[in-house]
Formats: C-alpha cells, structure tokens, sequence
C-alpha cells in the first residue's frame, strides 16, 4: 500500500501526507526540500534518475506533485515540469509501478472561454489551451501521461487541479476551488479505482459556481463534498464579473507574458512567488 508522494513538501503535498493514512495509505515522500513532520522524506531531485529509483522501491502507485507550481522562466519550467515528469514517469515504469496520479492544472487550457450561460460546465478532457509556458509543460505531461498509459499499460489520472486552499482565496476560485477534504478523496480515488486507464478530471469541489463538469471525476467514484459559496456566501453577481475571462484567470493577462514574467524574475526573489500556485 506504500504511495510515494512527490512535492510532498509542497502545500498539497503536506496536506496530503495529514489526510491519506486514515484513508489506509502508507506514504512516502520525496522533495528536494525537507518536509519536516512525521512523513518518511527522501530528499532529492526529480531530475535525477538514481534518486528516483532509491525512491520507488516497493511503489504501488505514485502521486507526482513536484515541479514549478507557478508561472517562471522556461529554463526553470523545463527543468522541473518536462526534464522532472519525464525522469518521474520513466523511473515509475524501471520500478514497474503502473499507476500514477499526476497534478495537472487547469491553466493547461487557460485560454479556454468559460463556457457560456450560468450552469454551462466544460468536460475534463477539453482540449489543451495554455494560458502560460506553466500552463504548456501541464498539457506536456497530460501527453506523456498519454503516451505511458498507451504504450506501456500504465494507469494515469490528470488532475486538472482548479485552486487548491483551505478556503476560496479569491472571487475566481469560488468556480475553481478544490477543497483538502476533496483533493483527499480525488486522490484516493485515483488510487483505489478499478476503472482507471487514462483519465482527464477537473480537481475542483463541488462549488455550485463551478465552471467544470464533475462527469470525468464521478465515473471513478470522486464525490466532492465541499462547496466554496458555503465558505464565502457571495452574490452570483460578484462572482461571474470577477470571472469575466478565460477559465485561466489572471495566468491569461498580458503580465503573464514570457518577456513580463522573466523580467520580474530577475527582479526580486518576492517576484517568484507573486501569483499562486495554479
Ligand atoms: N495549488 C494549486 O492550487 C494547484 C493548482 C493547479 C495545479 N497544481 C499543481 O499541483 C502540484 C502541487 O502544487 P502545490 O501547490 O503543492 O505546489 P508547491 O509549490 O507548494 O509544492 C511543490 C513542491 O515540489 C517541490 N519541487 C519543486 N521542484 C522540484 C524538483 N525539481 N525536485 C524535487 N522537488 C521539487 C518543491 O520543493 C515543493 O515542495 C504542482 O505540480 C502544481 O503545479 C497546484
């Protein structure tokens, strides 16, 4: 039953590490940061090949968290979000683990319109749209999800993870929002399934302002409890005019340029971490 979390360090990944073993996982993590509490943490890299094997030695399933959770320069998303997934998904099949649950992110279709009307809901496997390079290396690891699921049997969820937080941060996420308790099941659900081949599902609650269909998650068995307009009632109203853009949100503006986003990079350590993970 032993699930290696990678980015186990890392906001979901600690809230993970407090919620799984109830559900009867036994985990293990892996972070080139120390996690500090009572989780097993190998520490190391996601490129690098003989950590990753140290680290899957006796893997049922993995759940791949690490990498850049934000927008950033392209040498730093490819080295953590194509360079780490692929060393991460190759090292899954050396250890012969063959499934895999992989923290995608809805900015890997960032461009997409919401759809129209109030109830309209998009579907888990809407086409890639990158509102970012972030959002790119997201649909490149959906691809080689694809290609692992294809040519080597693996067993792969994309999580098309919305805004994960203790509650709604924001107006958009009150459409977007995953709560723990949720993203707990999502992933157990991943993990326990029967059904799973490859599978595209929105990480997103049961907000009733949600802009994405639950299907893809339900047909697995992922039941969303939470609701983020029972955290912060909101009128409907405040909501829909702060998502009056693309299902990405902020990721879709001009400062998320390529050019924009590496000059704030040079800029000041603070500038790294200004927009939340997505
Ligand atoms: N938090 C969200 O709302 C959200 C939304 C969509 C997708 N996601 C995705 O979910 C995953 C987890 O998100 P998070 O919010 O916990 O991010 P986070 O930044 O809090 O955690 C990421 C962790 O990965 C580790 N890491 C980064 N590069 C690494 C490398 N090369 N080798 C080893 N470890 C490395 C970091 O040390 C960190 O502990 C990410 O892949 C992110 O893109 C998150």
């Amino acid at each position: 039953m032993t699930v290696l979390i990678t980015g186990s360090s890392g906001g979901i990944g600690r809230s993970l590490a407090r919620s799984l073993p109830a559900l009867g996982w036994q985990l293990r993590g892996f972070d080139r940061e120390p996690a500090g509490g009572d989780l097993e943490t190998i520490c190391g890299d996601i490129t690098d090949p003989d950590a990753l094997d140290a680290a899957m030695a006796g893997v049922r399933a993995v759940v791949h968290l690490a990498g850049q959770a934000t927008e950033a320069p392209w040498p730093v998303i490819r080295e953590a979000n194509l360079e780490g997934c692929y060393q991460v998904f190759e090292a899954a099949r050396r250890a012969g683990v063959r499934r895999v649950v992989y923290a995608s992110s809805n900015h890997a279709v960032g461009f997409t319109p919401r759809p129209p009307g109030d109830c309209a809901q998009l579907p888990a496997d809407t086409p890639p749209r990158p509102d970012t390079l972030y959002g790119v290396s997201k649909a490149f690891g959906e691809a080689l999800a694809r290609y692992y699921v294809d040519r080597y049997d693996m067993q792969v969820a994309c999580l098309r993870i919305g805004t994960f937080a203790e509650t709604p941060p924001d107006a958009r996420s009150m459409a977007t929002w995953l709560s723990p308790a949720d993203c707990a099941q999502l992933v157990d659900t991943c993990l326990r399934t029967d059904r799973l081949g490859f599978a595209l599902v929105w990480g997103v609650s049961a907000n009733r302002g949600r802009w994405w269909s639950l299907d893809a998650g339900q047909a697995l068995g992922y039941h969303p409890l939470d609701d983020a307009s029972q955290h912060r009632p909101e009128s409907p109203g405040a909501v829909y005019q702060a998502a009056d853009l693309p299902v990405g949100g902020a990721f879709t503006e001009p400062s998320f340029g390529i050019d924009e986003v590496a000059g704030r990079w040079d800029d000041a350590p603070a500038a790294r971490s200004e927009s939340r993970s997505g």
